[in-house]
């Protein structure tokens, strides 16, 4: 996996958690959001209902406050004949649409009913409500349960009305029995005044909630004002007495009210066993409402039922979810866009430096004229221009580097030729020059010792003697001869070359020094071969001394190396610096023309390196000149004597 797919994986990586991250925060806030706007839509809603609710009862209440201050009551109860009143009674339950409607005496004992005529004289007094208004004298409105054996008293068609049958649906706090009985009324009640303001009476009038849809249905056109959602209202109301619905516009799964289904234990606990609003969601006979409940209390204060306003919680859930889509599928299109531009960059970036890669690969396989397109001002373009440029200067340096192998090669094969031509001529000239000898010295024998000519000839047979050594040295070097290699003593092999030259004139200021090891083992070497090394090195240092100084040789055994070190160091001139790395080239001389061949060191390096050793050189100008020849023994390290 390239570098570049990684680090783009890695940042698709981070960007996908980030908005993962960011989609799950915002749905959950989205979600919460909705589902708080709808559960504080239902309790204002519920707010609005509990004052639709509390309007009818206060139109019961002013309705039956004004009655009882109706002066055919007053009259009626006064003169002690109630029974006058009845008419006019029945006649205001009728065309106020009351359920019930009755008058009692100051002690609460039943004078007249309007809901049934026949039954009279019972003893209302501990009725709550009646005994506060005939103890106080003040108005006043409450619901109240009452039970089947009251409402048939107060009105027999109300317990038809009342009776409900109980239904079980899936969430319904479970009861005992199959039928509900007792009856919610709203009730009010006025005191009866004489003259003189004393209570001699009270009315009391009401009506039978159970089954009153009307109430509900007027809350929820006002509140909800018909909202539908696919199909089905979205707003519902409900009176419960205690956990029975008794008048609704929840629907049964059969489109029925759903009369006589109950709430839920979790609901009905708070709300009734506690006495406290609930606000949330409540599965609500088959389906699931964002809900709110408010106690209804009697005039005691006791919990006797519940109003109910809820919403389908389904436009909301659909709400969530669509929002919530929505959201990751931003998130989505997020990502996706990453993925095509994360893949764009990542292709700028590594397109070029594949094309480097190859490139390089070009290169490093010798094809030099490997270019990569520079295709932007950045640092790869940077590095493209470089790579390309170091292609080019390669690529001149390498025809730098074939045209002067190209001359060397030409130059040696030149030097093979001219070296060869120079072999044959010396060879075709030695014997030719011997003659030269020879008789320039026969000539020079004949000549009187006076005869003027004796110098010319003299002349002849010494420049003859130098013409034969250039030529054997050109010999030498030309063809090397093969070492005849003997166990001999290198000190003795340099004492014979000192007492060859040590006669020579220019050698007749030189203090020579000697400094040899006592045990030196013999080596394995030509004796001749390694004279002529040693007379020439021997040479050229009293050629540098100029024929006064002092040459000392030293020579060691390196029993490490199994090898013999033998050094001739002068106090000549010494070498120039820019001289000493050509002192080994053949014809390489500083000396005067006709002085010096420059072959000696050539022909010397030549035959120490066909003996295994080497020759290496110290010098400082104007100080004098060393010279260190290692020799290997030649032979096995124990032959040392
Ligand atoms: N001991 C030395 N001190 C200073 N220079 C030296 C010494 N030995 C060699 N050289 C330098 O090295 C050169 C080459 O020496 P080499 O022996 O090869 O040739 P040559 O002595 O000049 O000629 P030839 O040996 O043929 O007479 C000399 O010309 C000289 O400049
Ligand atoms: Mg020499």
């Amino acid at each position: 996996m390239s570098r570049f797919v990684k680090l783009m994986l890695a940042f698709l990586l981070i960007i996908g958690l980030l908005s993962a991250m960011f989609s799950g925060v915002a749905v959950l806030l989205i979600g919460d959001r909705v589902l708080t706007e709808a559960q504080n839509r239902v309790d204002s809603d519920l707010n609005a209902a509990q004052e639709m609710f509390d309007a009818y009862a206060d139109r019961l209440f002013d309705l039956v406050r004004l009655s009882a201050d109706r002066f055919y009551l007053r009259n009626a109860l006064l003169a002690n004949y109630p029974e006058t009143a009845l008419g006019e009674l029945i006649g205001t339950m009728l065309r106020e649409e009351l359920d019930f409607l009755t008058m009692t005496d100051a002690d609460g004992v039943v004078l007249l009913r309007a809901g049934n005529p026949g039954t009279s004289r019972d003893d209302q007094a501990d009725d709550a409500l009646l005994a506060s208004v005939l103890g106080g004298g003040e108005p006043a409105v409450a619901a109240s349960v009452f039970a089947a054996d009251r409402l048939a008293a107060e009105a027999p068609l109300m317990v038809e009305r009342a009776a409900l049958e109980l239904l079980e649906t899936s969430a319904a706090r479970p009861r005992d029995e199959a039928v509900e009985t007792s009856g919610l009324v709203l009730v009010a009640a006025a005191p009866i005044v004489d003259y003189e303001g004393q209570v001699i009476g009270c009315l009391y009038g009401g009506l039978l909630l159970t089954r009153r849809v009307d109430i509900v249905d007027l809350i929820k056109e006002t509140v909800f004002a018909g909202e539908r959602y696919q199909g089905e209202d979205i707003g519902t109301a409900t009176l419960f007495l205690d956990d029975v619905r008794i008048a609704t516009n929840v629907l049964n799964a059969d489109g029925t009210r759903a009369l006589g289904t109950r709430v839920s234990e979790e609901v009905y606990q708070q709300v009734v066993g506690e006495g406290r609003r609930w606000v949330g969601r409540a599965y609500v006979v088959n389906d699931w409402y964002i809900t709110a409940y408010e106690p209804l209390r009697d005039f005691q204060g006791t919990v006797v039922g519940m109003l109910y306003v809820g919403i389908l919680e389904q436009p909301y859930t659909d709400l969530r979810t669509r929002t919530s889509l929505l959201f990751v599928g931003i998130a989505l299109a997020g990502v996706a866009l990453a993925v095509v531009i994360s893949y764009i960059i990542s292709r700028r970036l590594s397109t070029p430096i594949r094309a480097l890669v190859k490139a390089a690969r070009r290169v490093s396989s010798g094809d030099l004229d490997a270019q990569v397109p520079v295709g932007s001002k950045d640092e790869i373009g940077a590095l493209a221009t470089a790579f390309n440029s170091m292609a080019e200067s390669l690529k001149a340096r390498e025809e730098q580097l074939k045209e002067f192998a190209r001359r060397k090669v030409m130059e040696s094969e030149r030097l093979a030729v001219v070296g060869q031509l120079a072999a044959d001529v010396a060879h075709e000239l030695n014997n030719p020059l011997q003659g030269i000898v020879t008789y320039s010295h026969l000539l020079l024998e004949r000549l009187p010792a006076d005869d003027v000519r004796r110098s010319s000839v003299e002349k002849i047979a010494t420049q003859a003697a130098r013409c034969v050594t250039i030529i054997r040295g050109l010999l030498d070097f030309s063809r090397p001869k093969k070492p005849q290699k003997q166990l001999a003593n290198l000190c003795a092999i340099i004492e014979e070359c000192f007492s060859l030259v040590e006669a020579r004139a220019a050698f007749h200021n030189i203090e020579v020094v000697r400094d040899y090891t006592e045990r030196i083992p013999e080596a394995v070497v030509d004796p001749a071969q390694m004279q002529q090394v040693f007379i020439n090195l021997i040479m050229n240092a009293a050629e540098a001394m100029g024929g006064a100084g002092r040459l000392s040789v030293t020579t060691r055994f390196e029993p490490t190396r199994g090898a013999i070190q033998i050094t001739f160091r002068d106090t000549g001139h010494g070498i120039r610096e820019e001289d000493i790395g050509r002192i080994f080239d053949p014809f390489f001389t500083t000396k005067e023309v006709g002085h010096g061949t420059g072959l000696g060191l050539a022909i010397s390096f030549g035959i120490i390196k066909e003996h295994g050793g080497t020759i290496t050189v110290e010098s400082k100008a104007g100080e004098g000149t060393a010279f260190t020849v290692e020799l290997p023994l030649g032979m096995a390290k124990g032959m040392v004597t």
